[in-house]
This record gives structure tokens, sequence and C-alpha cells, in this order.
């Protein structure tokens, strides 16, 4: 499998730290021996259709700033599109960063991968949370497939746990617990009875929060991911305008301790059922989705399994990177499988 690299920020780096880690592993257990074949960030890209030194890459990222710095196979200013046009290759992995204003630069580079026969694999949610309907469309009408696990809770594999260990069921609700810093933030206020302004001032301090948190502080981030739960796992065909968004800025912490003398707590909730909606929600402490720090947590409701609940770290980079391999896999075994027939 030769693939083209679109980013090479934490995820990115992250993805071939584990590819390098994981190489004899991946070879003896699955018969998987990936070639990335392009890199490309914002200076330029490396390019070796024999595989790039994954190594050098690495270092040459971290000392010069850029993969378009290597003496052998670097190209200044070569644009993401140029590289996905002209390099031959199976998959292109979209790992630059989220714009939920247009989707781009991640959306273009979607579709011209898929116009030129490439299978996707994205990490990034701005281009799914506006054309999700109309990508899985172009990936059937191109026939090739797209794949995102990294997008809803990092390495914890909540797409897949509906996908694939509840095929047969029906899933006729989800609700889910799917930011991990605004998740941070609530905890804070009600252990340390704290203010949400001074809860979000201390989680920037430690770095889970962004300089704007307004992705998650508003909502955004986990609306993206309600988006991308309603169209992969319910078939709705919904973008991000359709879905109702409420941020946590106006939890108060006299809300929080009137909620807890009931037994309850507020955490910021997203839910798809007849309506699709992210909102601060009272929920009892024994609810299995009440977990604290950065954690995130989906229940699936199905028809016939009952309710199900999966729990995990919902970011981090090797975590993201970790569900992109098995995205690759997965497109391999597919791929394998209609070999066979
Ligand atoms: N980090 C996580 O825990 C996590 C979890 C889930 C999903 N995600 C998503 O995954 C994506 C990547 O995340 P990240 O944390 O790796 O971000 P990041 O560290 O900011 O890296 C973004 C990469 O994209 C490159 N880039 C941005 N715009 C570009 C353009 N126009 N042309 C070429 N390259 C461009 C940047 O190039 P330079 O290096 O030259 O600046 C950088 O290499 C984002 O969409 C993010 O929301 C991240």
């Amino acid at each position: 499998m030769r693939i083209i690299l679109i980013g090479y920020g934490v995820v990115g780096q992250g993805l071939t730290n584990i590819l390098l880690r994981r190489r004899l592993e991946n070879l003896k257990e699955y018969g998987f021996n990936p070639k990335i074949v392009a890199i490309v960030d914002r200076g330029g890209a490396a390019i070796n259709p024999k595989g790039l030194n994954l190594e050098k890459m690495l270092a040459l990222k971290k000392r010069n700033g850029t993969v378009a710095a290597d003496r052998e196979f670097g190209h200044a200013q070569m644009s993401p599109l140029a590289a996905i046009e002209s390099v031959e290759a199976e998959v292109m992995i979209e790992a630059t960063s989220t714009n939920v204003k247009n989707g781009e630069p991640g959306l273009s580079h979607i579709k011209t991968a898929f116009k030129t026969g490439k299978h996707v694999v994205t990490t990034n949610k701005g281009p799914l949370a506006l054309a999700l309907p109309a990508l899985m469309e172009l990936a059937d009408y191109n026939k090739v497939y797209l794949r995102f696990s990294g997008t809803v809770g990092g390495g914890t594999p909540v797409l897949e746990l509906a996908k694939k260990c509840l095929a047969g069921d029906k899933i006729v609700a989800i609700r889910g617990i799917l930011n991990g810093t605004t998740n941070y933030i609530l905890t804070e206020m009600a252990e340390k009875r704290i203010t949400f302004q001074q809860a979000l001032d201390s989680t920037q301090k430690l770095g889970y929060a962004e300089t704007d948190p307004s992705m998650d502080v508003d909502g955004i981030d986990p609306a993206c991911k309600v988006v991308i739960m309603a169209n992969w796992i319910m078939n709705k065909k919904l973008t991000l305008k359709d879905i109702k968004v409420k941020g946590i800025r106006d939890v108060t912490l006299q809300a929080l301790e009137e909620a807890a003398k009931r037994g309850n707590t507020i955490k910021l909730i997203g839910s798809i059922d007849d309506s699709a909606k992210v909102a601060p929600t009272e929920i009892s402490k024994h609810n299995p989705l009440c977990v604290s720090g950065v954690l995130n947590a989906v229940t699936f409701v199905s028809e016939f399994a009952g309710e199900e609940t999966i729990i995990g770290r919902g970011a981090g980079g090797m975590e993201t990177a970790s569900a992109v391999l098995r995205d690759l896999l997965d497109i391999r075994h597919n791929l394998a499988s209609k070999m066979l027939t």
C-alpha cells in the first residue's frame, strides 16, 4: 500500500512513529507493509516512489520545520493538491488543521484524492462536518473507501463498536460526551467548586484547551462528531447546520451544586435520536456516561442489544494515529476480500 500523507503535525508524526515501531508486527500479523511515498506540510513535499525513510522524515521535520528540506527528495513549496494529483498511491491520509467554515484545505484534498482513484483516511473533521453525505456519495461514485475512525473518540474505537460489533442490530439513539476539554472543565468546576472562567484558565494553563477555546466550549467540536456518527452509524443525511448546538459557557457553579443535591451532575452531551443536538445536560452520577476529566464516553442504544457504553481517551496524537492505522488495515482487508470474490 502506497500512501500520501498530507499534514505532518502531531497526528502525522504520530503515525510515522507508530509505523516505525509496529513495522515487524504489521508485516508478521497482517502481511501489511505500507510505504509512505509522499509527505506534505506547509513548506512543501518530500516524495520518493520507493518509500520515504520515516526516521529521516521525523528528524528533518524537527530540525528544519518542513520535510521539503530533504536534499534528495524535497520539493519546496509543492502544494498538497499537486502531490495528490502527481504521485501514484493507493491511499491519501488527510491530517491538516480543521476548518469548520468551509472545510478547506482538507475538503479539496479529499475530493482530489477521490477523483484520482485514491482511498482516503482523514482525521480532519472539518470536511466531514460540512459535507459528509456528499463525500460518502462521491467515494461510492469513484469506487474508493473513505474512513475516519480518528475523528470520533481519538484512539477509542467508537465508530467501529457501533458499525462492526453491533452490526445487524439497529441503533436507535446515541448519547455521548464527545469532547475531553469541556468534560475536564465541568469536572474541575464540580470538584473544586470554581467558576467556568477559573476552570477554563487552569485548563488552558495545562494545555488541554486552545488559546481560542471556542471550538470546544461553544460545542462545535462535539457537534462535528454528532454529524459524523449520525451519517455513518444511523444513516441520517445531516451536516453541521442541522445540529442544535449549545456550549458550556453559561453553566454556573450554582447549577452544578443544585444538580449535585439531586445526585446528578451536568455534562456536555451530544445526542442523536429524532433530532440531533449538543447541550449541557443533567445526568445521574450513576449513569455510565458520567466519566470525569478528559475522558470521552458514548452510549449506543440498540433495538435488541440494549445499551452499550464505550469509554476512553478522546484525543491525542498517538491515539488518533492508532485509529489511522486501523483504518488502513480495514481498507487493506476490504481490498483483499474483493480480490477473493
Ligand atoms: N491531535 C489530536 O489529538 C487530534 C485528534 C483527533 C483529530 N485531530 C485532527 O487531525 C488533524 C491534524 O491534527 P494535528 O494535531 O496533527 O494538527 P497539527 O499538529 O496542527 O498539524 C497540522 C498539519 O497540517 C499541515 N497543514 C496545515 N495546513 C496546510 C496546508 N494548507 N498545506 C499543507 N499542510 C498544511 C501543517 O503544516 P506545518 O507543519 O508546516 O505547519 C501541519 O503539519 C486536525 O484536523 C485535527 O483536528 C487531531
